[in-house]
C-alpha cells in the first residue's frame, strides 16, 4: 500500500513509455489500465530492480500510490479523461494531483480545475510532445496549474524531460490552462512549419525538377544549418525512405490528403476570438481541410492548365539557397505569430506566461524544437514582456538579412502557379506587420459609408461620422 511515487492512467503507446521513462529514472511508478493485457505487460518491460505495477482497478491503483498522490492521465482527449477522473474520484484524497497529460482543449481543463478544487484535488494541464520516443527518453512538458502544487511534481518531471545544455524541458507555466493553451499554441505552430516544409519541397520538385535523391540530401544537408530542427531532420529522413511494395519513395505512394485531430483549427480558432492574427497557421490548416477535396482538385485540375510552365532557367544550387532562406524567414515568422498569440493570451486568460521559459522549454524534446528557439529565449530575455519577436533587434537581423530570398522564391512560385500560401502568408504577415501605415483607413471609410460605423481621424481626437453622398 501507498508505496509508488507516480501513478498513470492509460498504458497506450504514450503511458506506457512515459511510466517507463519515469521507472528509469528510479522512481517506483504504477499504470492502470481497463484492458487487462495492458495493464499486465507493463511489468513484463519494466527493467530488474525496477518498481511498476500494472493493474485494471481503480481502488488498487489509487491506494498503491504515496499520498499526497500525483496521477496523470494519459487518454483521449475529452469524455475519456472525465471517465477517468470519475472512475478515480471515490478513492482520491484532499491535496492529491490529478494531470491530464493529453491534449485537451483548454475550457475543458479550466472546467476540470474548478470542479475538483471544490473537493480540494489540484488538477493539472499538461502538454506533453515528442512523440512515442519522447515519452519514453525526454518529452518537452508543458504544465499548468496550481505553482506550489507543481514543486511536488517538479522532481519527477524534471527527472525525464529531454534536457538541452543540461537543463530540463518543463518548468511550471502558469495557471489554470495555461499548459493545455501553450500546447495548442505548440501545435498551431507545428501544423505552419509542417505546410511550409511541404511548400518548398513541391516547388524544388515539381518548379524546379530536383530529383528525389537531391531534395533528401538538401533537407539532411539543411539540417546542418541554421534551419536545424526536428521537423527538417525528419523530412530528410522521410524523404529517404523507399516502399517495400514498389521500391518507390515511400512519400511519393502516400495519398495527399491530411488529417488532423484539431489542435491547429482550435489554434485559428481561439487566435481570432483573441484577435491575434497567425495567419500561417490558418493557411495550415486550410491546407489540410482543402486537401481533402481530392475529387473536385482532380476535377479543377483538367480545367484549368498550369500558368508559367516554363522551366526553371536558374541554376539548382542558387534555387535551393533561396529556397533555404524562404523558410528560415517563414519559420521565424511563424513562430512570432504564435508567441504573440501566447502573450495575448495570458493576459486574457490570467495564465502568468512567461515567454523567455515556453522558448526554454520548447528548444529540447518537442516536435518544433529548432536552433531559433535559443535565440527566441535570448530575446525575451532581453525583454520578457516583448508583444512580438519581430521587434526584437537581432531578430530583426536574423528576418531582414532572408527577405529578398523569401520574395525571390514566392514569385517562383506564382510564376510556375504552384501552390505556396503558407510561405505567402508568413510574407504576407511580415510586409503587413512593419508598415506603419495600411489601407485599413479605406475599409473604416466604407464602413461609416455603408453602416454609420464612424471612424477615427488621424489629425484630431474624436469619433466621427460623414453623410459620404
Ligand atoms: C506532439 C504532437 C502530438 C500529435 C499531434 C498531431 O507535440 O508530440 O503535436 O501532440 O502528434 O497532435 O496532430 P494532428 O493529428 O492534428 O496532426
Amino acid at each position: 500500500m501507498n508505496q509508488y511515487d507516480f501513478g498513470i492512467v492509460g498504458l497506450g503507446v504514450m503511458g506506457r513509455n512515459l511510466l517507463l521513462n519515469i521507472a528509469d529514472h528510479g522512481f517506483a511508478a504504477a499504470g492502470m489500465d481497463l484492458d487487462a493485457e495492458k495493464a499486465g505487460a507493463l511489468e513484463k518491460e519494466a527493467k530488474e530492480g525496477q518498481s511498476v505495477k500494472g493493474t485494471t482497478s481503480a481502488e488498487e491503483f489509487v491506494k498503491a500510490i504515496k499520498t499526497p498522490r500525483a496521477i496523470m492521465l494519459l487518454v483521449p482527449a475529452g469524455k475519456p479523461v472525465d471517465s477517468a477522473i470519475n472512475s478515480l474520484l471515490p478513492f482520491l484524497e484532499k491535496g492529491d494531483i490529478v494531470i491530464d497529460g493529453g491534449n485537451t482543449y483548454f475550457p475543458d481543463t479550466d472546467r476540470r480545475v474548478a470542479e475538483l478544487a471544490a473537493k480540494e484535488i489540484h488538477f493539472f494541464g499538461m502538454g506533453i510532445s515528442g512523440g512515442e520516443k519522447g515519452a519514453r527518453f525526454g518529452p518537452s512538458m508543458m504544465p499548468g496549474g496550481d505553482e506550489q502544487a507543481y514543486e511536488r511534481l517538479r522532481p519527477i518531471f524534471e527527472a525525464i524531460a529531454a534536457k538541452v545544455n543540461g537543463e530540463p524541458c518543463v518548468t511550471y507555466l502558469g495557471r489554470g490552462s495555461a499548459g493545455n493553451y501553450v500546447k495548442m499554441v505548440h501545435n498551431g505552430i507545428e501544423y505552419g512549419i509542417m505546410q511550409m516544409i511541404s511548400e518548398v519541397y513541391d516547388l524544388l520538385k515539381r518548379g524546379a525538377g530536383l530529383s528525389d535523391d537531391k531534395l533528401q540530401q538538401t533537407f539532411a544537408q539543411w539540417n546542418q544549418t541554421e534551419l536545424q530542427s526536428f521537423l527538417v531532420e525528419i523530412t530528410g529522413e522521410v524523404l529517404n525512405k523507399v516502399d517495400d511494395l514498389t521500391g518507390d519513395r515511400l512519400v511519393n505512394v502516400i495519398s495527399d490528403q491530411a488529417r488532423a485531430k484539431g489542435t491547429g483549427k482550435w489554434t485559428s480558432q481561439n487566435a481570432m476570438d483573441l484577435q491575434a492574427p497567425v495567419p500561417v497557421i490558418d493557411a495550415a490548416v486550410t491546407m489540410r481541410d482543402l486537401s481533402k477535396y481530392k475529387q473536385e482538385r482532380v476535377k479543377a485540375s483538367k480545367l484549368y492548365s498550369t500558368a508559367g510552365g516554363e522551366q526553371t532557367t536558374a541554376d539548382e544550387e542558387a534555387v535551393i539557397e533561396v529556397a533555404k532562406d524562404a523558410l528560415y524567414f517563414a519559420m521565424i515568422t511563424t513562430y512570432a505569430q504564435g508567441l504573440a498569440q501566447l502573450q495575448l493570451a495570458s493576459k486574457e486568460y490570467n495564465y502568468g506566461l512567461n515567454l523567455e521559459q515556453v522558448a526554454k522549454i520548447w528548444r529540447g524534446g518537442c516536435i518544433i524544437r529548432a536552433a531559433c528557439l535559443e535565440d527566441f529565449r535570448q530575446a525575451f530575455s532581453r525583454n520578457t514582456e516583448l508583444p512580438n519577436i519581430l521587434l526584437d533587434e537581432q531578430i530583426a537581423g536574423l528576418v531582414s538579412s532572408k527577405q529578398e530570398n523569401i520574395r525571390k522564391f514566392i514569385k517562383l512560385a506564382v510564376d510556375k502557379g504552384i501552390p505556396v500560401p503558407a510561405l505567402m502568408a508568413s510574407l504576407g504577415y511580415f510586409d503587413a506587420y512593419r508598415s506603419a501605415t495600411l489601407p485599413t483607413n479605406l475599409v473604416q471609410a466604407q464602413r461609416d459609408y455603408f453602416g454609420a460605423h464612424q471612424y477615427e481621424r488621424t489629425d484630431r481626437e474624436g469619433v466621427f461620422h460623414t453623410r459620404w453622398d
